[in-house]
C-alpha cells in the first residue's frame, strides 16, 4: 500500500489510474484545475465516480500555483508521483502556446521542486510520442534522438524529460518518463479523433479526415497504458550501469532517470479506425478528406522492447475490441 498522488485526476488518464490504484489498496491524493479545455461536465462526472471511494482525495489546484503545490507536498507524504495533469494536444498548441508554457514547463518545475523537498521516491510523469517530431525511423525507439518536434507541445514535453534529468542527476530523484501513443477507450478525450468521428457519425454529421486517412496511429487502449504506469511506478528509475558519455544513450542515463515508450506496437491507418467505428456504430461515415495539419505527423509506431524488457509487459488490445468498448460506453454514457 502506497500514497500516490496523481495529477490530472479528473482527466482521461489519470481517472483510469486513480481507480486502479485505489482497487489494489493504495491511498490517492488526486490534483486538478477541471479546467475548460473539454467538457468540465466530463471532467466532474469521472471525479464524482473516484470521490465515492474512501482512499481517494481531491485536491482542486492550479499547477502554475507555486505556493499552493508546496503546501500540497508539505503536507502530502507521498511514496510516488504519476503526474498526468498538462495541457494537452497538438493542434491546440498552435493557437494556445501560453497554456503550454504555464501548465506544462512553470507547473512542471513545481513538481520537480515539490519531489526533491517532499523526498519522493519515484516521480513517473507523461511525455508522448510526439516527441519524436520529424523522426520518420520506425518504429519510434527511446534509444533515437528526439531534437526535431513539430509543434510546442511537443517541445513542451521534450523539455519536460530533460528538466526531469537534470533533477535526477542533482538530486538523485528518481524519474520515469513515459511516451504514450494516442490512448483512448472510454471516458476518453471529447477533442480525440476517436470521440469525434463517433460523436460526429451518430449525429449524422461529416467527419474531418486529415492527411486524407492515410495517417497512421498507434492506438493504444487505456487499460493497457494503466497497466504500464502502474508497473513503471513500482519498478523505481535506477541508473544505468553500463551508459557512458563518450556514447550518450538517449533513453537512460548515469543518473535514475529513464523513458519508455507505451504503445500498441500495432500501427492503424486513420481509414481503417473509421472502418472500425463503422462497425460498431452499424452506422456510415460521411468523411470529408483534409490535408495534413499543421504541427501533425503522418505516423506513430512504438518500440516497446525496453517496457518488455524491464516490467514484463506489452499492450495488446486490438483496435477492434478497445473500439468496441469505447463505442459502448459512449453510447451508454450520452444515452445514444
Ligand atoms: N491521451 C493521449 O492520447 C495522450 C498521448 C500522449 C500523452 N498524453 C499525456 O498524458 C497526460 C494525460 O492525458 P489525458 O489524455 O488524460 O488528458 P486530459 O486533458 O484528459 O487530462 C489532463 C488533466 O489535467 C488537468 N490540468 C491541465 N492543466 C492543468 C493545470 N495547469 N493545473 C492543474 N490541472 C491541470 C486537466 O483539467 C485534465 O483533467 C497529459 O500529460 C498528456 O499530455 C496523452
Amino acid at each position: 500500500m502506497a500514497k500516490i498522488l496523481v495529477t490530472g485526476a479528473a482527466g482521461f488518464i489519470g481517472f483510469h489510474l486513480s481507480n486502479r490504484l485505489l482497487a489494489r489498496g493504495d491511498t490517492v491524493v488526486g490534483l486538478d484545475n477541471l479546467n475548460d479545455y473539454y467538457d468540465v461536465r466530463l471532467k466532474e462526472a469521472r471525479l464524482a465516480r473516484l470521490e465515492a471511494h474512501p482512499g481517494f482525495r481531491f485536491v482542486r489546484m492550479e499547477l502554475s500555483d507555486r505556493q499552493g503545490i508546496e503546501s500540497v507536498f508539505a503536507e502530502g507524504g507521498f511514496d510516488r508521483v504519476v503526474h498526468l495533469a498538462a495541457q494537452a494536444g497538438v493542434r491546440y498548441s498552435i493557437t494556445h502556446p501560453h497554456a503550454y508554457v504555464e501548465s506544462n514547463l512553470v507547473g512542471f518545475v513545481n513538481i520537480l521542486e515539490g519531489c526533491r523537498h517532499g523526498g519522493v521516491k519515484h516521480l513517473v510523469f507523461a511525455s508522448s510520442s510526439s516527441v519524436y517530431g520529424a523522426s520518420t525511423r520506425m518504429p519510434f525507439s527511446i534509444h533515437d534522438n528526439v531534437d526535431h518536434p513539430v509543434s510546442l507541445y511537443a517541445a513542451t514535453k521534450k523539455a519536460n524529460e530533460l528538466m526531469a534529468h537534470t533533477y535526477a542527476h542533482l538530486y538523485r530523484l528518481p524519474c520515469t518518463g513515459l511516451r504514450f501513443f494516442t490512448v483512448y477507450g472510454p471516458w476518453g478525450r471529447p477533442d480525440m479523433a476517436m470521440f469525434l468521428f463517433t460523436r460526429a457519425i451518430l449525429e449524422g454529421r461529416p467527419i474531418d479526415v486529415y492527411n486524407y486517412g492515410k495517417m497512421r496511429r498507434d492506438f493504444t487502449y487505456v487499460d493497457d497504458i494503466v497497466e504500464g504506469i502502474i508497473r513503471v511506478a513500482d519498478n523505481i528509475a535506477r541508473p544505468n550501469p553500463d551508459w557512458t558519455g563518450d556514447a550518450p544513450d538517449p533513453g537512460t542515463s548515469s543518473a535514475p532517470y529513464r523513458n519508455y515508450n507505451i504503445g500498441n506496437n500495432n500501427p492503424v491507418e486513420l481509414l481503417h479506425l473509421i472502418e472500425v467505428i463503422e462497425d460498431a456504430l452499424g452506422k456510415k461515415a460521411e468523411k470529408i478528406l483534409l490535408p495534413l495539419q499543421p504541427g501533425d505527423v503522418p505516423a506513430t509506431y512504438a518500440d516497446v522492447d525496453d517496457l518488455v524488457r524491464d516490467v514484463g509487459f506489452k499492450p495488446a488490445t486490438s483496435i477492434e475490441e478497445g473500439v468496441g468498448r469505447f463505442v459502448a460506453w459512449y453510447r451508454e454514457y450520452y444515452g445514444c
